[in-house]
């Protein structure tokens, strides 16, 4: 059996880790809001309809930031139909799913989740059917303290402090056809630089994120990019990465390399955006915002003009298998690998829409197989992120060619000496790993966390004191803690 190798050096340092890296989404889509975290009547709910077991769950997948409301959804999305008295909320058509939409949840009651959830509110603003205006008195509603129409109007509807969002998205997706109100590149540059100008105007102290393509597929992929930047460089912070993996769309070896395409799309991203500076003769660098991505059986789906029109569209509850959470895990690793570039994530999505968490409306909620290597990742990654220097042998990744069949990443933190090595082994073979730790060696594993295609359920193994030699069975994901042994 071939043997991988694994070289860890505090010398190999990528960057500090993110927290925002963690990040999740809740769009007003299918179940996600509507008996996903807001069910009135729930017997885990509160007063004002927010799930308790739901809450529980996103506090320890360890969320960080929730990108909110869409979207496709947001397209088309008045904000100030979601705020004041519930009575006077219009129901309306959501034109991005054909779906029926009572704006019994809106602004207030996600910040209201957002606090009791512990995490940051990532904002997007209509670029679709909307713009300039309404984009900048939302922030004008969320963020200044009082003195204005819409800080009065959030103070009338009965929150006095503002919300004091940080992170917002110039609209969604900008350039995909479905999209309600889509552009070309060069009018959403414009229009997302003199709607972000505005929003700038009301808190110079936002950052913004400008829509990439929807995804790498998109003809005008990277084209799109560097117009967009060209026109919108120096009001925007982010440029927008989105990647779904459909299991069914390839072969199966091809969805097992899916980190090989999304270290390719993130390094072409930046490559872009790096020669639009080069151009503009900037100095600054434009960061990079996967604002969606995760596993997805899309082939599966159901486009929203054959449905009908429904008040609460079970959409897109895909149930994750043992492969999907190793897929999952080892894009987190491929996210931490470029966390000098890549300082937001948000998984698509949080509840019942391609999710880690589901729930039943009136019943219980649970995790999905997914769950795990996001909540360990999350959870473990901690101070800085070291590249992990592998090599393992090489495996068929389908339309990828050929790939390692391990790969790993690490994070050490320098406060508590903690080292954590995540690990996947992406073939369909047991692979010997040897790890050799030079730089740490008094560091002993203490926890070694698994699930596989085998065995999706998170099990724990017997720690093994030295890194050494472990083998990783076919189609499997790790987390390798280890501290520093007390000195004799
Ligand atoms: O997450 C589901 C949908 O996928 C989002 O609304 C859209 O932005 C993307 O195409």
């Amino acid at each position: 059996m071939a043997v991988a190798h694994l070289t860890i050096d505090p010398a190999f340092a990528v960057a500090p880790v993110d927290r925002r890296l963690f990040g999740s989404f809740v769009e007003h889509m299918g179940r996600c809001v509507y008996t996903g975290i807001f069910e009135p009547g729930h017997p885990s709910a509160d007063a004002d309809g927010l799930r308790g077991d739901v809450l529980e769950l996103v506090r320890e997948l360890g969320v960080s930031t929730v990108r909110y409301p869409g979207g496709n959804f947001v397209s088309g999305y008045r904000w100030e139909d979601g705020v004041g008295p519930r009575g006077d909320r219009p129901q309306r058509l959501d034109l991005a799913w054909r779906a029926i939409e009572t704006n019994a949840f809106g602004l207030n009651e996600f910040m209201r989740w957002a606090s009791l959830a512990g995490v940051e509110p990532m904002m997007a603003v209509n670029l679709g059917t909307r713009g300039v205006e309404a984009a900048a008195e939302l922030v004008e509603y969320c963020n200044l303290a009082e003195g204005t129409a819409a800080a009065d109007l959030r103070r009338k509807h009965g929150v006095a402090q503002p919300h004091d969002v940080r992170l917002w998205c110039l609209g969604n997706e900008m350039d995909g056809p479905w999209q309600i109100g889509n552009l070309t590149a060069l009018e959403y540059g414009r229009l997302a630089a003199r709607a972000g100008h505005a929003m700038r105007r009301v808190d110079p102290g936002i950052e913004l994120v400008a829509c990439g393509s929807s995804n790498s597929d998109m003809p005008t992929f990277a084209a799109w990019e560097a117009t967009v930047l060209e026109q919108a460089y120096d009001q925007v912070d982010y440029i927008s990465l989105h990647t779904y993996y459909d299991p069914e769309k390839h072969d199966e070896a091809s969805f097992r390399a899916s980190a090989v395409d999304l270290d390719g799309f993130i390094d072409n991203v930046v490559a872009t955006a790096d020669h639009v500076r080069a151009k503009l003769r900037r100095s600054k660098r434009i960061k990079l915002s996967l604002d969606e991505w995760n596993v997805w059986y899309q082939s599966r789906f159901t486009e929203p003009e054959d449905r009908g029109i429904e008040e609460l569209p079970a959409l897109i509850e895909d149930d994750y298998d043992g492969t999907d959470a190793v897929v999952v895990g080892n894009l987190l690793i491929s996210m931490l690998r470029h966390a000098d570039r890549l300082t937001v994530g948000c998984q698509a999505q949080l509840v019942n829409v391609i999710a880690p968490i589901r729930t039943e409306a009136g019943g219980r909620a649970w995790r999905q197989t997914i769950f795990h290597p996001f909540a360990h990742t999350a959870r473990l990654a901690r101070g800085t992120v070291l590249r992990a220097a592998v090599t393992a042998p090489s495996m068929d990744a389908g339309r990828y060619g050929q790939a390692p069949a391990v790969d790993a990443v690490a994070t050490h933190d320098e406060e508590t000496g903690a080292l954590t090595v995540f690990v996947v082994n992406r073939s369909t073979e047991p692979v010997p790993l040897a790890a050799d730790l030079r730089a740490f060696p008094r560091h002993r594993v203490r926890q070694h966390l698994t699930l596989s295609a085998e065995q999706p359920e998170l099990t724990e193994l017997a720690p093994q004191g030295e890194a050494g030699e472990i083998l990783l069975p076919p189609v499997s994901w790790h987390a390798l803690c280890l501290t520093p042994e007390e000195p004799q």
